[in-house]
């Protein structure tokens, strides 16, 4: 098995076949790794609840690369080339979006705000448009279209899944591949690491941000989020 990518929080094996291996790490990063820990059994608690919203995408049709769970923390996935365009949408103000236009955090957007950044660690993923999109030849203005809508889509399903169990999806970011056969798939991971969840009753955050911004222990916001899906 080679490995053919790492990153901060996961790996990337490579098989023969048209699948890849991707494990789950117990790492934690922010700010472009200026903050760094490791927490045991983050791996095993993002695969999870990856695996569970992605299943629950295939059966409302959204293409994703998952194909099974392998063990605690490595699932196997269809091989897909990324596209360098990570989808962010909100639908609430928080985070980057509040920093960049001074939006008090909590607006409500309606419709959800659907933004693009470029992956880029040497650039920390800076905001982009369509025209930056081609400049840089990132990919066509018809996979943009398809990310967009596909993102929406994600949106209202992940929204009304969270919303039954009392949680609020705040945002999320999406990143995408493309397969040999040329369609446009979900890829990586979604999970609290990739998106904001508050507590609809307290508004307690119990994704990232604990982390990022201290404000209580990461592992015990994401088993809230684990447990409160599984119970439902
Ligand atoms: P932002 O408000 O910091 O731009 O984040 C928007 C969403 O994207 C939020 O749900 C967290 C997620 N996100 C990532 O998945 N990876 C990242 O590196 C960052 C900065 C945000
Ligand atoms: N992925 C980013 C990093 O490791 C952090 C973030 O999610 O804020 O730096």
């Amino acid at each position: 098995m080679k490995k053919l990518y790492e990153g901060k929080a996961k790996i990337v094996y490579e098989n023969d076949d048209d699948t890849y291996i991707i494990k789950f790490k117990d790492d934690v990063t922010a700010f472009d790794a200026i903050k760094k820990a490791n927490i045991s059994e983050k791996g095993r608690i993002n695969l999870e609840i990856t695996s569970i919203v992605f299943e629950l995408l295939e059966k409302n049709n959204i293409k994703t690369h998952f194909i099974k769970k392998l063990s605690e923390n490595s699932m196997l996935v269809k091989k897909a080339k990324r596209l360098d365009v990570e989808v962010v949408v909100r639908n609430k103000a928080a985070g980057s979006l509040c920093k960049r236009l001074g939006i008090k955090e909590s607006t409500e957007l309606n419709p959800p705000l659907v933004e693009l950044f470029y992956k880029s660690d040497e650039l920390h993923d800076p905001l982009i448009c369509i025209e930056h999109v081609k400049l840089l030849n990132l990919c066509s203005e018809e996979d943009v279209s398809i990310m967009k809508q596909t993102a929406l889509k994600v949106n209202d399903i992940l929204k009304a899944f969270f919303d039954n169990i009392n949680i609020e999806l705040i945002d999320f970011k999406l990143e995408f591949g493309k397969t040999k056969e040329g369609d446009i798939i979900l890829i990586d991971e979604i999970s609290p690491d990739s998106c904001r969840l508050w507590d609809k009753t307290t508004k307690e955050k119990l994704d990232k941000d604990r982390f990022r911004f201290d404000l209580g222990d990461l592992k015990e916001g994401y088993l809230k989020i684990l447990n409160s899906i599984r119970s439902s």
